[in-house]
């Protein structure tokens, strides 16, 4: 293990790092092998079986290199990347860390921590089977600076057919109106939570599926590039509907990170979750089959992605083994292989869909025939700063229900952070 574990401790403390170095994937001794620490948050669930199945490729592609897991446990990140830039800004890089693809990478770039992989791009066979669009998401100055491994959808429900099945609730809402309608039948029956959530990051994600319904995917987008304004009444209309859905959560929410909610769901206590489509992977490696899921009502065909990605560190120790990790995340075979375990789809248009569950293939056709929108609580619609803001808002108001605060925070914090251009 290097000294990397020094910088840890000042952020997240003891407690975390026992899970983190304890969470290690694949770390078989080989005393004669190259050490390429990876750094994720995947240490649990089907997020590590992700990472697995990235592992054993790489340990096949890449003799001579040994996988080291640097995993800090904690959803969306959010400890992770506390650590990391920790660690960056002491100049104790990990040789390759995750990173959404996307605006999260910015302060990265500007801040000269990642290296410059466009060359790599067409040497791995990146170049023409990645999304325009997506391509055009994680060009920064003409640059491409992190390999993307998997599109995940934000905007789904899911859902535990007894509990719904309970209260007559055979069909998926159409309407957030609708769907409002179908908390309210499950706390009459006797469900108290009816819509399982968790910690800020979790509450932002359901806000954003909020603002996609009530403003539509345009000019949802346009908030997160000073196009829409957050003042005005068309937000707070919307605060006001992520208010009537935030009273059907669990009271207990903010000390739940999202598998806790998941768990929730899984065991009955509620009917619906509202999370990114991670869940089902999680689902399936907790043996529990008895859910399904939708789109949030009122999104249409708005298709909300995030990216999972891979950037190599300006000052990586072993930045050989850093890049035959990223041709493994890049490969077709990887893509696939880590899909299948993640619950996401290959960012690569040409990788094999075998495994793929029936949703997977579902989110692959929606990808892309829908109406792309990015996340701000998953990095592709904003800045690492602009994140911690609005999750501190979101925070804030799981408390003090004060409205008018949310709004002018989540305003200030836009105004603050957004980038034009
Ligand atoms: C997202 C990440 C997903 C999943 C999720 C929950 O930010 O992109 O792959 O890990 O967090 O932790």
């Amino acid at each position: 293990m290097r000294s990397t574990r020094r910088a840890l401790a000042a952020v997240v403390g003891a407690a975390a790092l026992l899970v983190a170095s304890a969470c290690g994937t694949g770390e078989d001794d080989d005393s004669t092998a190259a050490q390429v620490e990876v750094f994720t948050w995947w240490a649990e669930g089907g997020e590590k079986a992700g990472l697995d199945a990235l592992v054993s490729r790489f340990t096949t592609a890449c003799p001579g290199q040994q996988f080291s897991s640097g995993a800090v446990p904690g959803g969306a990140g959010v400890n992770a990347k506390q650590v990391l830039n920790a660690r960056l800004q002491q100049n104790d890089p990990p040789d390759v860390f995750q990173v959404h693809a996307g605006a999260e990478l910015l302060d990265h770039i500007d801040s000269g921590q990642i290296e410059d992989l466009t060359a790599d791009f067409s040497t791995w066979g990146l170049t023409g089977t990645l999304p325009a669009g997506l391509i055009e998401t994680i060009t920064v100055n003409g640059k491409l600076w992190s390999v993307p491994v998997g599109v995940h959808r934000a905007n789904v429900v899911w859902t535990n057919d007894q509990v719904l099945a309970d209260s007559g609730i055979l069909t998926a809402p159409k309407t957030l109106k609708e769907f409002i309608g179908n908390l309210g039948r499950l706390r009459r029956d006797g469900v108290e939570s009816p819509l399982a959530l968790g910690r800020d990051w979790t509450q932002l994600m359901l806000l954003e599926s909020v603002l996609i319904s009530d403003l539509g995917p345009k000019r949802f987008t346009g908030l997160f590039t000073g196009a829409t304004k957050w003042e005005g009444e068309a937000v707070a209309d919307a605060i006001d509907d992520y208010a009537t859905v935030l009273g059907f959560s669990n009271a207990d929410r903010d000390s739940l990170d999202w598998p806790q909610a998941t768990r929730l769901l899984a065991d009955g206590k509620a009917g619906y979750q509202m999370m990114g489509d991670w869940v089902g992977a999680e689902l399936e490696a907790a043996n529990f089959s008895g859910y399904d899921s939708f789109t949030f009502p009122g999104n249409g065909k708005a298709f909300q992605w995030l990216a999972d990605s891979f950037a190599l560190s300006s000052g990586a120790a072993n930045p050989a083994g850093g890049r035959c990790w990223l041709q493994t995340v890049a490969s077709p075979e990887g893509q696939q292989a880590f899909s299948v375990q993640k619950g996401s789809i290959p960012a690569r248009t040409d990788a094999p869909t075998v495994g793929f569950s029936d949703y997977q293939l579902s989110a692959a056709a929606d990808w892309k025939s829908g109406v792309a929108v990015p996340s701000c609580a998953h990095g592709s619609a904003c800045s690492q700063p602009w994140q911690n803001a609005a999750n501190a808002a979101l925070g804030a108001f799981s408390t003090s229900e004060d409205k008018a605060a949310l709004q002018s925070a989540l305003a200030a914090a836009a105004k603050q952070f957004v980038r034009q251009g």
